[in-house]
């Protein structure tokens, strides 16, 4: 079972400056909260209670802020400064006193799913007894993301990072899990021509001793990632139509924390306190 997750909301957000000069991408709002509750949400979900969010240098103060050490969602978060960003496995190697001898998952900051089946797919990922798993998703620009072939075996066939002619439709979304191998496999990776660790690299490497299956999402799910400004008012756009049209919150981190009775209404009610008087503080109140 994995019981550790890490969050990478590190990197500069440069495709949305200005809005990213003073605020880090994470914070910033998708609809009535900010992006970072749609990842944390989704290691939650998973049934993941210990999480390091990494972040930009001089940024942890701003996620404190919101986030605290995590009791408000009855978890345990902990940061974690990166320098500067070096590619995604990056995470493990900075995460390995985290990590210690488990094993973890990894999602990236911008990423967005929803879905019915979804929880239960994150709680089928999380029981991973060794190896790594990914999930895929059908997009129209595959050329994009990370590009996988998946037969219906949950077999990978190939994976590239952003090729210009792509084998499949389907993207790696930035949802993983691993093994404790993730950390030997992370430090043995050389970085590439742009200077970076890179996720396919190592996926690569769980691939070679054939340890790396795909999950599929399933066509009833979305994924969305919020890369460009267009694409956060995109996402923005898909919260609130199903939020205003069905009176439930997506990614609401005290609800799913009182479903999971991580929390009592009596710590709920601590959370109205420190969100004041607000549609969200409202939302909460229902919960009571
Ligand atoms: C990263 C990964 C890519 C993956 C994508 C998912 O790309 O390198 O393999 O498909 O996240 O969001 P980036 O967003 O850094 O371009």
């Amino acid at each position: 079972m994995i019981k550790k997750g890490i969050i990478l909301a590190g990197g500069y957000g440069t495709r949305m400056s200005p809005l990213t000069k003073a605020i880090n991408k994470q914070l910033l709002p998708i609809y009535d909260k900010p992006l970072i509750y749609y990842p944390l949400s989704v290691l939650m979900l998973a049934g993941i209670k210990n999480v390091l969010i990494i972040v930009n240098k001089g940024y942890v103060n701003q996620f404190r802020k919101i986030l605290s050490n995590g009791e408000r969602f009855g978890i345990k978060i902990k940061y974690l400064e990166q320098a500067k960003p070096r590619g995604l496995p990056d995470a493990f190697i900075l995460g390995e006193k985290f990590i210690g001898k488990d094993k973890v998952a990894l999602i990236l900051g911008d990423n967005f799913f929803y879905g019915q089946s979804l929880t239960a797919k994150f709680k089928k990922c999380a029981k991973l007894n060794s190896g790594c798993k990914i999930l895929v998703h059908p997009v129209s620009k595959p050329e994009l993301y990370g590009v996988a072939e998946v037969n219906n075996k949950n077999k990978v066939l190939s994976l590239k990072e952003k090729p210009k002619k792509t084998k499949s439709n389907l993207a790696v979304t930035g949802l993983y899990f691993f093994d404790n191998k993730v950390i030997d496999f992370s430090k043995s990776l050389k970085p590439s021509k742009r200077k970076e660790l890179e996720i396919i690299d190592l996926l690569n490497k769980y691939k070679n001793i054939k340890k790396l299956s795909g999950e599929f999402l399933g066509r009833g799910a979305a994924w969305l990632d919020t890369g460009s400004i267009d694409d956060f008012y995109n996402t923005s756009a898909f919260v609130s139509a199903l939020e205003n049209r069905q009176g439930l919150k997506i990614a609401c981190l005290e609800e799913i924390a009182l479903n999971y009775k991580w929390i009592d209404k009596k710590k709920l009610k601590t959370a109205i306190k420190f969100y004041g008087n607000c549609s969200y503080s409202n939302y909460l109140k229902k919960l009571i």
